[in-house]
């Protein structure tokens, strides 16, 4: 049996490995503390997951929904309007997805042709690239460096390279360098797009976990924006709707009038609860948010100050659920340093080098354990000796 030469491209994912590796501990009786998929454990608020409880019972919701419900595309009209400044026409420059995920994977399909160039942050988010990879495309990968605040640094694209681009990906507060964007960024990034003519397709999963004070909007505020790119946005995290899979692409109608067209083609909408859901989230008391804020502020001074204090100097960052650590100097491989530590400390965490080329010499730390489980991590870690072996 043959099966498509596309598939040749993707191989087992990382976390399926790290999950194996767990699986095994487990079954040997050895406790394992998983801070590797970033998976939020912040069960959504009480209002959201009685609207979720109270529409499912309803036998009507049970139809396929086929469209995204007008007081759906309404309130996150309203939404945007509130939370980001930006103007969206309900009609047009809304689509749900059965999170963003799902879009990010897809959204390629509308854009480019076989062989077409897309720009792809490395590190990044893997859907980043398996998505064009998906429909194609060949990738340039932009390098985004410590020494640069991990932002990309658009001088460095050649001219050769932006003038084939079809459309770049882009993403701050970034997974998984953690670093947040300024507007002067965002300012740039429209007129190199401008220049350019390439589409820019910006992820904003983590606009609501930002950390000290600090504050963050949306890459569609930014003049100009509108023309030339899209947002996604995802209710996993800032809702702790993860598991419901409800998120966004919103912004220039062509592209999200495409999107929609593929999608009509693919999946016969969101169950009707949880669009339900996602009005309540969204329209509903916003305290729930600041709280889910402060969780995950409070779990990473936890890990942070713990770690420092047992010798691992690791900065702590202002934004996202992840911590964005420096190898120790006796290692020089993440790969090594991770089972290394599942192996002697009993901790998984993600090598950096999963998440493309420029994240070697780094790991990941997801924040999805409670307090108690950090210490925990932390006080393994120490035990291990692994940072100075
Ligand atoms: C940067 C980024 N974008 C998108 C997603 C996917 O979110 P969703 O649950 O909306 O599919 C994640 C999930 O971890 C993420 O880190």
């Amino acid at each position: 049996m043959n099966l498509a030469k596309r598939m040749e491209q993707f191989g087992e994912g990382v976390f399926s490995k790290l999950a194996e590796i767990r699986q095994i501990k487990e079954a040997n009786g050895e406790p394992v503390i998983d801070l590797s998929v970033g998976a939020p454990n912040i069960a959504p608020a009480e209002h959201i997951r009685q609207t979720l409880s109270t529409t499912s019972l309803a036998e009507e919701n049970y139809v396929y929904a086929l469209h995204d419900q007008q007081e759906l595309l309404l309130a996150v009209s309203a939404w945007y309007k509130k939370r980001y400044h930006v103007n969206l026409d309900p009609q047009t420059q809304i689509c749900s997805l059965l999170g963003s995920q799902e879009g990010l994977a897809h959204i390629s399909l509308t854009i480019v042709d076989e062989g077409d160039v897309v720009l792809v942050p490395d590190p990044c988010y893997p859907v980043f690239a398996d998505g064009p990879k998906l429909a194609g495309a060949e990738l340039y990968y932009m390098p985004q460096k410590k020494e640069n605040d991990y932002l990309i640094c658009l001088n460095d694209i050649p001219e050769d390279i932006a003038q084939k681009a079809k459309f770049m990906l882009v993403s701050y507060p970034n997974n998984p360098t953690t670093a947040m964007a300024p507007a002067s960024f965002y300012e740039e990034l429209v007129a190199f797009a401008k220049k350019y003519d390439i589409i820019v397709l910006h992820d904003n999963a983590y606009s609501e976990l930002v950390f000290d004070g600090h504050e963050c909007g949306s890459f569609l505020s930014t003049p100009g924006a509108m023309d030339i790119g899209i947002e996604f946005n995802s209710l996993s995290k800032t809702y702790g709707l993860a598991g419901a899979r409800i998120g966004f692409c919103l912004g220039n109608a062509k592209i999200v009038q495409a999107l929609k067209t593929l999608k009509s083609n693919m999946d016969y909408g969101m169950f009707l609860p949880i669009q339900k859901a996602a009005i309540a989230a969204i329209k509903g008391d916003q305290s729930c948010v600041e709280k889910t804020r402060k969780a995950y502020e409070h779990r990473r001074d936890v890990l942070c100050d713990g770690l420092n204090a047992i010798g691992w100097k690791i900065p702590k960052p202002s934004s996202t659920m992840f911590v964005w650590a420096p190898i120790p100097e006796n290692y020089t491989n993440s790969s090594d340093f991770v089972m290394d530590l599942v192996e002697k400390a009993g901790v998984i965490v993600t090598p950096g080098s999963a998440f493309g080329p420029s994240g070697e010499g780094f790991v990941r730390l997801a924040l999805v354990q409670n307090e108690e489980m950090l210490k925990k991590a932390v006080t393994a870690i120490a035990q291990s000796q692994i940072l100075f072996i």
